[in-house]
């Protein structure tokens, strides 16, 4: 048998900084969807992420956090790679950067490329003195700072660094990046990135230092411990070791050059332009793609922890369940743009698309086969006169959906599989096989048109697989099709081979309607408790820690911990498509704070403008129809339907007086 082409695909290994986010999850969904799909179409894959654990900003992190680096990065690093199995993200290999074998692999890159000489017979790696600025958030030397010393991409400060370095001859591999990209237009992709990346590299490039004396959360140097690797450096290294750089050699030569590396565009020109130079200095061969996707924004600024406006993975996989978080992401961004996330965006999309598109088909579907067939595949008597489309259909969308998977096109693959969905449900709706079930004569006719809406289903089950695989898997089972849907090969499909005769499972519905206002307060209530979790009950036969309350009463100092303040509402506006919600801007005397309150069904957000409320200033923030709240504005809930009304005072007080 002939071996099977190989594909190998990285995410970006993500920070240890910060918990993972509906960011890190969508690039790693893309890669799986990826991997399921190369893997029908016969190649062996290799699936690799991990976690990037070293550098000042994870010392730091661990440093606020009152944790020493390595408990923080123990913590997160698991909390990523059980992420990925709750999502049932196939993950080959996980690389955490603080692995031995991954030291091994950074050091046994360096010492390649130190040994070799450039065409002028100059060392590609040499010692050198850094002064200059550093921004610690992008892990990146800044060589031009906005006025006021700001970093240029993230645009906060940067800090002033003067130390010895090892420093890595950049500037040497200007026109070679520049041939390179040239000769493989596909190495940088999509296009408009491209274009960035040559016209970067065009400007000049200067020479980069790849150690560090001031920090020793690092790998460090050989034969000069004192200095650890730049983090990059270390970083990029991890797509090599994932493979046996250095250390397994025939996994290495089977797996090397990785085929994709996917990831945001932020981090472009480390791929695109640091990572070729670091290989071709050590003559190692390079990746084959480097593919650098958009970012999810939130009210159109990218969604980032520092910003504090993320959105949480497993609260929307709860609701609208994985494969339905999977089938947002893939067909609301086109791949390579921004896109706006919103839950509300999630739930229409589930409900338009899965419930009433793909999961109404199929059920009715069944349904019909049930009534009219005893819940078997009909078989039907070739007429004359008539001829069945949907063979040529699905053999012109299965080239179309090829072109649009390989080019990581999602959106409009999805787009081709529900023109299909579609397409059924108008070719049901014009046979109207509940009629042609009344006449005897027209049996042949029905076992047609359900037979070939059946065999429509198998397609969608087959190609929808990469990015809704359990859902795929579920109607394929329905459908009587034996076996993992997965393990079908695309090249093996044929329109019209399902088996009459085939018995068929109950119509169940494959993603049940969600009512879209309790779809989205489950989701947010679910990320409030877990941003900010209550703390558990002591586990069942466990001793309580303190002796239980004796009375229902509190103390004053219970009283105490809640801080509340007069504030003076400054501006509202109501929540779109939420009918209760009010966003307000209050001033607590000390600061303007954004708080929604329930409070649209009974005030008129105008006419709150200047009015004193009470504010609860000390509530942890939490969203609500993913606006985020910085308190709560205090009111009597009045019986019986505990309409909202305001607390208030009859004398005048000031902005900020606290309650006591
Ligand atoms: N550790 C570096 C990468 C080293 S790779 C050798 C890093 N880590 S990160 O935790 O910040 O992850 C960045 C990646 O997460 C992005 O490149 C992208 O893949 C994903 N995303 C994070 N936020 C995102 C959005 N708001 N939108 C889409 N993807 C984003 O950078």
């Amino acid at each position: 048998m002939e071996p099977k082409p190989k594909f190998y695909l990285t995410t970006p290994i993500y920070y240890v900084n910060a918990r993972p986010h509906i960011g890190h999850t969508y690039t790693t969904i893309v890669a799986d969807t990826i991997a399921r799909y190369k893997r029908m179409r016969g190649f062996e894959v290799v699936l690799c992420t991990g976690t990037d654990e070293h550098g000042q900003k994870i010392e730091r992190s661990a440093k606020a956090a009152g944790k020493t680096p390595e408990q923080l990065t123990d913590e997160i690093s698991a909390e990523y790679r059980a992420l990925w199995q709750q999502l049932d993200i196939g993950i080959d290999r996980f690389v955490r950067t603080t692995e031995d074998r991954h030291e091994h692999s950074v050091r046994n890159l360096m010492l390649k490329a130190r040994d070799a000489r450039g065409p002028d017979g100059q060392p590609y790696i040499y010692k050198g003195t850094y002064e200059g600025q550093y921004c610690v958030h992008d892990e990146m030397y800044v060589d031009e700072p906005l006025p006021g010393g700001l970093c240029p991409e993230c645009k906060r400060p940067t800090e002033r660094i003067g130390e010895e370095n090892y420093y890595f001859r950049l500037s040497a591999f200007q026109q070679r990046l520049l041939d390179y990209y040239a000769e493989h237009p596909e190495f940088v992709q999509p296009e408009s990135r491209r274009n960035e990346v040559i016209s970067f590299v065009s400007g000049g490039l200067r020479d980069l230092s790849i150690s560090r004396t001031s920090i020793k959360w690092g790998i460090p140097w050989p034969d000069d411990p004192k200095h650890v690797f730049y983090v990059w450096y270390d970083a990029l290294t991890t797509y090599m070791t994932a493979v046996g750089y250095g250390d397994d050699e025939l996994q290495w030569e089977k797996w090397w050059p990785a085929d994709l590396h996917l990831i945001g565009k932020e981090i472009l020109r480390f791929h695109a332009v640091y990572w070729p130079a670091f290989l071709m200095a050590a003559g190692e061969p390079l990746p084959r793609q480097v593919f650098a996707h958009g970012w999810w924004l939130f009210d159109s600024e990218k969604m980032s922890k520092s910003r504090g406006n993320i959105a949480l993975p497993l609260p929307i996989a709860e609701v609208v369940g994985i494969d339905g978080l999977r089938y947002f992401l893939l067909r609301e961004m086109v791949f390579g743009q921004d896109g706006n996330f919103g839950y509300e965006g999630v739930v229409n999309r589930y409900n338009s698309d899965l419930a009433n598109g793909l999961g109404n088909l199929a059920s009715r579907t069944l349904a019909m086969i049930h009534r009219y067939c005893d819940g078997r595949i009909p078989s039907y008597e070739q007429t004359s006169g008539y001829h069945d489309e949907f063979p040529d259909i699905s053999w012109r969308t299965r080239d179309v959906l090829f072109v649009q998977y390989d080019s990581y096109s999602f959106s409009s693959a999805l787009e081709t599989i529900w023109r299909v969905i579609s397409g059924v449900d108008k070719y049901i709706t014009h046979w109207k096989p509940w009629v042609l079930a009344e006449d005897p004569a027209q049996r042949n006719q029905l076992n047609r048109v359900l037979y070939w809406a059946a065999e429509a289903l198998r397609f969608v089950a087959l190609f929808s697989y990469p990015v809704i695989p359990h859902a795929a898997q579920r109607l394929w089972t329905l459908l009587g099709q034996s076996g993992h849907v997965g393990d079908q090969r695309f090249d093996q499909w044929q329109a019209g081979m399902l088996a009459p005769g085939t018995q068929t499972g109950d119509s169940e519905a494959i993603f049940p309607r969600l009512e879209k206002s309790e779809a989205i307060e489950r989701i947010e209530n679910m990320e409030n408790e877990m941003r900010n979790p209550t703390p558990a009950a002591p586990a069942a036969g466990a001793a309580p820690a303190a002796p239980a309350a004796v009375s229902d009463k509190i103390g004053i100092e219970d009283f105490a911990r809640v801080e509340m303040r007069v504030g003076e509402v400054k501006s509202a506006e109501r929540v779109p498509n939420a009918d209760k919600l009010l966003k307000l801007m209050v001033d607590i005397g000390t600061e303007t704070r954004q708080i929604v309150a329930g409070i649209a069904e009974v005030y008129e957000a105008e006419k709150l403008i200047g009015r004193k409320v009470i504010v609860v200033v000390n509530l942890a923030p939490r969203k609500l129809r993913g606006v985020e709240s910085n308190g709560m504005i205090v009111a009597a809930s009045v019986p019986p339907d505990g309409k909202p009304v305001l607390a208030a005072f009859l004398e005048d007080v000031p902005v900020g007086a606290r309650l006591k």
